[in-house]
């Protein structure tokens, strides 16, 4: 028997390209894992009405953690007009798999480090080091959302919030409410990994991005925790920032900055932006962890215009698996592997499109494969 079972979702589009690339690379460290196929994505919200059938949730419930790859999503009305004929005007609503893992599987801790690797050309600036903890489970990915607004809720929320008094001339189906919830626990257990990140791995600062000028109630949630858990790591400095003017001082002074952690729609965001400055999203890994189970990913989707034609920049995947291999606690391996990606990097002679060169996918998995 395997050491690992790992549950292989590759998902759609170019994910399948990307976990291909990353099994060249997994086989060649000899990870004593059982790979289970699981299935997930498009093709079964239109076949089946459902993208995360409940038989990929047996699977992953039986696995040590998941490998994915890219998933395709897209709004409420365009989706439902691609389902089979036999499923439409069923009232299925599609809602994304990765978002749905994330809740299911409580994996609270969204990591995505940005590093900015020496050689990459894309790099924005050399000396990028950023690691971004996003809350993965809560915060306006609640799923908690109403359209059109049911009266006896407007009621109850105008009679207990006099704000909501400002909309009353507006129809139900006239407005759509999202709940953004924050809970104690949810901003605890995410601010308390970024500092024991920031202290595991030496980083000074770690800065917490919110919006409590505004969000007085959930961005002020964030912060409150995030003073208390401060106070458990004297030795790194809290920095408090708003996400508006983050925005801004991650493009200006990119290097300033670590640790940084925030909620689910800001981390959403800022994490995109710190992919940029490294290189885009084919360099962005990212591991959806909780406290028993987790879920690695890259951060990029499926890219539907480059399906299937193997050009697509694997390091994102790679780098993703790295992140998998530590959280499983080969260390060993996962260092092996961050130093091939960075020696590949460096060298220069094999790159996708994206870097500026032809390699193809493959090609790259086997140049990393080729220094291990
Ligand atoms: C991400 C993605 C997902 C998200 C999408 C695909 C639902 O953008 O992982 O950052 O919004 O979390
Ligand atoms: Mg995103």
């Amino acid at each position: 028997m395997s050491k690992y079972r790992i549950a292989w979702m590759p998902g759609d589009g170019i994910g399948i390209e990307v976990m291909e690339a990353t099994q060249i690379v997994l086989d060649k460290l000899g990870l004593d894992a059982e790979y289970v196929p699981a299935d997930i994505g498009w093709e079964f919200w239109c076949t089946e009405g459902e993208p995360l059938p409940q038989r990929t949730i047996d699977i992953l419930k039986t696995c040590t953690c998941g490998l994915f790859g890219a998933i395709t999503s897209k709004p409420k009305e365009e989706a439902a007009k691609e389902l089979v004929p036999e499923l439409q005007d069923k009232g299925l609503v599609y809602s994304s798999p990765i978002v749905r893992l994330r809740q299911l599987f409580d994996l609270y801790c969204n990591l995505r480090p940005c590093k900015a690797f020496p050689g990459n050309p894309l790099n924005y600036k050399d000396d990028i080091d950023l690691v971004v903890f996003r809350e993965n489970t809560e915060g306006l990915y609640s799923g908690v959302e109403f359209y059109p607004f049911p009266d006896d809720l407007r009621a109850k929320i105008t009679e207990a919030n006099p704000k909501m008094d400002r909309f009353k001339d507006i129809q139900s189906n006239d407005i759509a409410v999202s709940l953004r919830v924050i809970t104690r626990r949810g901003a605890e257990r995410i601010i308390r990994k970024a500092f024991e990140y920031a202290k595991e791995f030496g980083y000074p600062t770690v800065t917490l991005v919110e919006k409590p000028n505004v969000l007085r109630e959930t961005s002020g949630l964030m912060r409150r925790v995030g003073q208390e858990v401060a106070k458990d790591f004297p030795q790194i400095e809290l920095w408090e920032t708003n996400i508006d003017a983050q925005m801004m001082w991650l493009l200006k002074n990119p290097d300033d900055y670590g640790v940084i952690v925030t909620s689910n729609m800001f981390g959403d965001i800022v994490s995109d932006l710190a992919a940029q400055l490294v290189g885009g999203l084919g360099f962005a890994a990212s591991g959806n962890i909780g406290d028993e189970f987790a879920v690695f990913e890259p951060t990029h989707g499926s890219a539907p215009k480059y399906t299937g034609q193997y050009k697509v920049n694997p390091n994102a995947m790679l780098l993703t698996t790295r992140l998998m291999l530590d959280w499983l606690g080969e260390s060993d391996m996962a260092q092996a592997l961050e130093k091939a990606i960075a020696a590949v990097i460096a060298e220069g002679e094999v790159r996708t499109y994206d870097m500026g060169g032809n390699s193809s996918t493959l090609d790259v998995a086997n140049a990393v494969a080729g220094r291990l």
